[in-house]
């Protein structure tokens, strides 16, 4: 299936637009992964420069995702019945591939922005996109994985545990929305994708040694 792997390298490369490394390197002209945590997300970028630029790395991380998305919607339910005469071409087959195809072009998403080939393949842990995508996903999924994320994120002010639930949590939903095999193994290679690239705040979560978000000002 071609159509899979065109959405697979469009998807790609719009998760390569690294929102924080883009403004950091290009506007700030000082690399945000430099600095703080290393990573290449909002949090980091935030911690490190704040200001009004921080919106427009939101705005990139988010759009970016949204582009993907739509692209693969776009893709993966047009059917065109001439060119394959033989797809099966009833409503909820098509629906279904709408709904693979948000995931898989989430995932490549996810992984251009984490390995985002033009920058080195150091990116982000997946937060600020990965979440978007889970809202383009579906609005139970958003609702499960953003409601543990600012909860536990306010609560603790450890952005990374609020990142972690989001990421486990995500295929965890994704099998009580959708209960299908192919689908819940991608979300779990998303939600393992992010909790797998916190690994390092992890070890310091339980060290207690992890950074506390602060909203006080930098420099
Ligand atoms: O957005 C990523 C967040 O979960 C953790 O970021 O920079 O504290 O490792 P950081």
């Amino acid at each position: 299936r071609m159509d899979f792997w065109i959405v697979a390298v469009i998807s790609y490369f719009c998760g390569c637009f690294n929102g924080a490394v883009i403004v950091s390197k290009y506007i700030l002209r000082d690399d945000v992964r430099n600095h703080g945590s290393g990573n290449a997300g909002l949090t980091n970028f935030y911690r490190t420069f704040g200001g009004p630029l921080t919106f427009v790395v939101i705005l990139t991380d988010v759009l970016k995702a949204v582009v993907a998305i739509l692209i693969a919607v776009k893709i993966g339910g047009g059917y065109d019945p001439r060119i394959m005469p033989d797809f099966p071409l009833d409503g909820a087959t098509v629906a279904y591939y709408v709904v693979l195809f948000k995931y898989w072009a989430g995932l490549f998403c996810l992984l251009g922005h984490m390995f985002p080939c033009m920058f080195h393949f150091k990116g982000g842990k997946g937060i600020l996109s990965g979440g978007t995508i889970a809202i383009m996903i579906d609005w139970r999924i958003a609702l499960v994985v953003w409601g543990g994320f600012l909860i536990l994120a306010v609560l603790t002010r450890y952005v990374s545990l609020g990142s972690v639930w989001a990421g486990a949590s995500f295929p965890v939903a994704t099998w009580f929305v959708y209960q299908d095999w192919v689908i819940t193994l991608l979300g779990l290679l998303l939600g393992g994708l992010v909790v797998y690239m916190h690994r390092a705040n992890i070890k310091r979560l339980l060290s207690g040694t992890e950074n506390k978000f602060s909203l006080r000002k930098k420099k």
